[in-house]
């Protein structure tokens, strides 16, 4: 089960209580590596019996860890992290249900869901550090950097919304951005798949046009490039038409190392494209095109 799945099955069984204690932890973690039980009791304003069985309860279910060294303390973890958000986003209205697991990509989980009208959306779950994570949390001292990590996923997703509202203004190929909260980016759902995973893509020369074209239209339009663009995070619709997506770490035209970042973006795209289907095309015509100082590809 994906963290997210674990946090979907265990969101069902949290009552309004049990979110305000959540919500008392996430807050005190500005301050604490572990959230003293204290302090929790006097924010929640329930007797401590009650704060007890509910802190039980929570770390039972795998939504934080909690500390007895010097004193008893709670912090969240992804899945607590994932709770929160998830409450936000059912109790705004942007989610209805929970699918299934869409896609566990390297830094995030994606997850199928329906919004109040019964349309398909994707809720993808940031998570940063993942990998080290785990390292750390072997060493049992981990919740320091921990909570970082929770903190650094909040800033990607407010940041990867922000670009894909901004791109998809100018009529870039995204999805639909919808919202977003803590961790958490919802966007429409789609079809496809990554352009690696295709043997045969048709005309791939017209794709790669159709590529350009959108990286294009980011840096004129909208003055932001993707910076992690790939074959990876490129969607290949059914229809035949592509999508670009995971932009967390787009950057502005005006970045004082954007001239690398667009290098790089068109770089990975053309050397796919030259190994996989032999199309060729130099870099210094992509770039030129995609600037703006060429208004057209040479091939
Ligand atoms: N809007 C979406 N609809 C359907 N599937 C998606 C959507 N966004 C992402 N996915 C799936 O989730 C995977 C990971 O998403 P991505 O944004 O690339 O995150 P990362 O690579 O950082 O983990 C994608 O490769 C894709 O399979
Ligand atoms: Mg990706």
């Amino acid at each position: 089960m994906s963290s997210a799945e674990v946090a979907v099955q265990v969101f069902k069984e949290l009552e309004n209580e049990d979110f305000r204690i959540l919500n008392i932890i996430e807050a005190g973690m500005s301050k604490h590596e572990f959230v003293p039980k204290e302090q929790i009791q006097k924010h929640s304003k329930l007797p401590m019996d009650r704060v007890d069985f509910i802190l039980g309860k929570l770390n039972k279910l795998g939504l934080t860890y909690r500390t007895q060294e010097t004193y008893n303390g709670h912090t969240l973890n992804y899945t607590g992290y994932d709770c929160l958000a998830i409450n936000a986003l059912v109790k705004a209205g942007v989610i209805e249900s929970f699918g299934q697991t869409l896609g566990v990509g390297k830094e995030a989980d994606v997850y199928d869901a329906l919004n109040s009208e019964g349309r398909r959306i994707a809720i993808k779950f940031h998570r940063l550090g993942r990998i080290s994570f785990r390292q750390t949390r072997r060493k049992r001292s981990y919740s320091r950097e921990h909570s970082s990590w929770l903190f650094q996923s909040h800033i990607a997703a407010e940041k990867e919304f922000e670009a894909m509202k901004l791109v998809y203004s100018k009529g870039v190929a995204v999805p639909e951005p919808i919202s977003h909260n803590r961790h958490v980016v919802a966007m429409g759902m789609i079809e496809g798949a990554q352009l690696y995973k295709y043997k045969d893509i048709g005309k791939p020369e017209k794709i790669l046009k159709d590529i350009l074209r959108n990286v294009r239209k980011a840096y004129l339009k909208a003055h932001i490039i993707h910076g992690d663009l790939s074959e990876y995070n490129i969607i290949l619709q059914p229809d035949g038409h592509l999508l670009i997506i995971d932009w967390p770490q787009a950057v502005k035209t005006d970045h004082a190392n954007a001239g690398e970042y667009l290098e790089r973006d068109i770089k990975n795209v053309l050397v796919f494209f030259s190994r996989k289907f032999n199309v060729d095309l130099a870099a210094k015509s992509a770039c030129d095109y995609v600037t703006g100082e060429a208004r057209n590809l040479a091939f």
